[in-house]
């Protein structure tokens, strides 16, 4: 017997109670779990954070399924050559480092095989830290179904588009869009393009959050109301297919023999959801000088320390640069936290090249970085009576409270850059204690 429910759309907000079925008459009223829920569906409640999270963070959903979560095989351990949580390979690095986009896999990988850990730091037993990877597929995932007990996965597109189906509803991705899959969700990926490849910050703390806006108001940066969660769609399948689960930092596999992604209606503040970045309202300076990069904060992980983010998912989007005497570009700096940065589409403000789309950078804590010589000569020399235009490009960046440290695999790769520290080489003394 199959059957799918195509049902497709969102609905509007960050975190907000939702509730939603894709057979009407399904959802219980004044309860969550009735004694028979209606159409013989099954109830489970899926908790995002502790039962007694203070109530703006407590985490929780209930799904009308078809067939419980714990209907499925044992699992077994599932071997992957490129996807971990072992931060601790290779010596943490203060060099600044780049790398090219990775190359694409062989023929027939899909999104969970084309899995590419390029370092991290904390890891799922401390529920603190993040893992950062990059995906390359060209495979639909098919019969197979995946979920992440280790932390919540921020996807973030930059060449393909993605059709994540999780147990909650359809996510449509494409490039300038991120998406976030809940720790625990179920999952697979189909390739509507053939074809795909991007970045994903694999959050181990608290889960993703808007940031507080403070001085600047009730509005600005990225706006509840532009974030969007699926609607509920379901597939009753059976057949001999495969639930992957990533738990403690390995793989596991089990035989299952339905679609896990059985859930017919559901309600709660627990569930995927995406925003478009080219809806960010992106807020600088109009007077002098250039905001720390604080500024550009989409979504941020807290940490057990008031002001210190676990990690920070940043932009660097479409904007004016205005401010008069200032040296426009992202400054010259050192920083406590680190920085993975990843190019989306266009160019970085701040290098002149060898920064591409479909690469990355590492700048870990208190390496100096900046930009580079070419950037600096031209926006020393700039007019600043006149503003400038930056359009066409989307940088991002996840920041983090601890160091950042490298895979192995990202060190030994043939993109890593050797040469990334010559772009700062060419930085001259223009130092004249007579001069003006
Ligand atoms: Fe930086």
């Amino acid at each position: 017997m199959s059957h799918a429910n195509d049902t497709s759309g969102y609905q509007t907000g960050f975190g907000n109670e939702f509730a939603t079925e894709a057979v009407a008459g399904v959802l219980p009223t004044g309860q969550n779990s009735p004694q028979k829920v209606a159409k013989g569906l099954y109830a489970e409640q899926l908790s995002g954070s502790a039962f007694t999270a203070p109530r703006h963070r407590n985490l929780r959903s209930w799904l009308y399924r078809i067939l419980p979560a714990a209907q499925h095989s044992p699992f077994r351990a599932l071997a992957h050559a490129t996807f971990h949580n072992r931060f601790d390979e290779a010596p943490a690095t203060p060099n600044q480092m780049r790398w090219d986009p990775l190359p694409m896999p062989a023929a027939g990988t899909d999104f969970v095989d084309g899995l590419f850990t390029m370092g991290g730091n904390g890891g799922p037993a401390e529920q603190a830290g993040v893992g950062i990877h990059q995906y390359l597929a060209n495979r639909s995932m098919a019969g197979r179904y995946f979920y992440n007990a280790d932390g919540e996965l921020l996807l973030v597109p930059q060449q393909g588009r993605l059709r994540v189906r999780t147990e909650l509803g359809v996510l449509d991705l494409e490039p300038l869009e991120i998406g976030v899959v809940p720790r625990g969700v179920r999952f697979l990926v189909e390739l509507p393009d053939g074809e795909a490849r991007g970045y994903i910050a694999e959050n181990f703390g608290a889960p993703l959050h808007l940031p507080d806006l403070g001085p600047i108001g009730a509005n600005g940066l990225a706006h509840p109301r532009d974030f969007l969660t699926p609607v509920a769609a379901y597939e009753d399948l059976d057949g001999d297919f495969a639930l992957i689960a990533k738990f403690q930092g390995t793989l596991w596999q089990a035989d299952i023999n339905h679609s896990p992604l059985d859930v017919v209606a559901w309600h709660g503040n627990y569930a995927p959801y995406k925003y478009d970045l080219r809806r960010f309202n992106t807020i600088g300076s109009i007077a002098v000088d250039h905001p720390d990069p604080s500024i550009f904060t989409v979504l941020t992980s807290a940490s057990d320390t008031p002001g210190v983010a676990n990690m920070d998912f940043v932009i660097f989007p479409p904007r004016w640069l205005v401010a008069e005497h200032t040296f426009r570009p992202p400054y010259f700096h050192r920083n406590i936290a680190s920085e993975f940065m990843g190019l989306i589409t266009g160019a970085y403000d701040a290098k002149a090249g060898g920064f591409v789309p479909g690469g990355s950078s590492l700048h870990n804590c208190m390496s100096g970085h900046g930009p580079d010589n070419a950037s600096f000569e031209k926006a020393s020399n700039a007019d600043v009576s006149k503003a400038d235009h930056i359009t066409g490009t989307m940088a991002f960046m996840f920041e983090t409270r601890k160091v950042i440290r490298p895979s192995q695999q990202a060190l030994d790769s043939a993109a890593l850059q050797g040469d990334y520290y010559e772009c700062w080489r060419g930085l001259k003394k223009h130092f004249d204690p007579h001069g003006a």
